[in-house]
């Protein structure tokens, strides 16, 4: 398994680079922690797929490409908030001003998480973590022995499902459904299941949209409704989420 650097965020330093605009060399290691300057709210963001190892050669993952949580990430920095990117393995260049920690496998993300999330506003959960893991990692790699070949897989621990009751978070809490039928009934039963407060729902098996594209199109799931927002690029699309995120943290904290 692949090495984690975490100390840059947890010695207070950031991991700065840029790709929700241009890119820009790493900040210095003066650079001041976005939370401590920022006025904003702290936010969490999960993103990317997980790696879970088979054998030292091989590991199950899935398609994302990370682009719709780095896209968030970036965004709430954008509009002034504070953001901790916990990311699986990506192409992509962290956005810019936004702490990053990044992780391999579900366990790592969930472990992360519960260390972080205590401290958080909002937490937005647009990784695509693996429900299943092998029952074991093989030391050495797999080799051809016949003609079929059987894994053991286990479940992985619900992140996002952990957060309210095992983690104790008490903001807001947003979840993604990531479905390929039934989009609304499908990412509803997930906000109660999970206990969110906004579940935001793609439908994955339509092209162009969802997992690695530049583009998606979503439906807003809230416990007393449901809006759909047109087909945008993640970018602007971002945006507007974030817009419709902090709305409903005013509205909670109001109640
Ligand atoms: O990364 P991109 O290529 O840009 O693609 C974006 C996306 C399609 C990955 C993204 O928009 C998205 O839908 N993310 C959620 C993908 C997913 O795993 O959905 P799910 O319906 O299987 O899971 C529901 C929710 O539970 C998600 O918020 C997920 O992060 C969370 N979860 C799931 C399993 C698990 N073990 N822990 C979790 O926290």
């Amino acid at each position: 398994m692949q090495a984690i650097d975490r100390s840059p965020f947890e010695s207070g330093m950031s991991r700065s680079q840029n790709s929700f605009l241009p890119c820009v060399p790493p900040l210095p290691a003066c650079h001041i922690p976005p939370a401590a300057q920022t006025p904003g709210v702290k936010v969490l963001v999960t993103a990317g797929p997980t790696r879970e190892p088979i054998d030292p050669v091989r590991f199950l993952t899935n398609r994302s490409s990370g682009k719709m949580g780095y896209t968030l990430a970036g965004a709430f920095v954008h509009e002034g908030h504070s953001v901790l990117l916990v990311s699986g393995p990506t192409n992509l260049d962290v956005p810019e001003n936004v702490d990053f920690i990044p992780v391999e496998t579900a366990a790592e993300m969930h472990d992360v998480v519960s260390k972080h999330i205590g401290r958080m506003d909002i937490a937005v959960f647009a990784a695509a973590v693996a429900d299943y893991t092998p029952a074991s990692v093989q030391p050495q790699k797999i080799k051809k022995s016949g003609d079929t070949l059987t894994l053991e897989l286990v479940r992985t621990a619900d992140i996002l499902g952990s957060a309210r009751q095992s983690f104790g978070f008490r903001g807001t809490l947003v979840g993604f459904a990531a479905e390929t039928e039934n989009l609304e009934a499908n990412a509803r039963d997930k906000l109660v299941r999970k206990h969110c407060d906004l579940v935001i729902a793609n439908d994955v098996s339509q092209p162009g949209i969802g997992f690695d594209s530049d583009h998606n199109q979503v439906l807003l799931v809230y416990p007393d409704r449901t809006e759909s927002l047109p087909a945008a690029s993640k970018h602007e699309l971002s945006l507007q989420l974030v817009d419709a995120i902090v709305a409903l943290k005013k509205l909670m904290v109001e109640s």
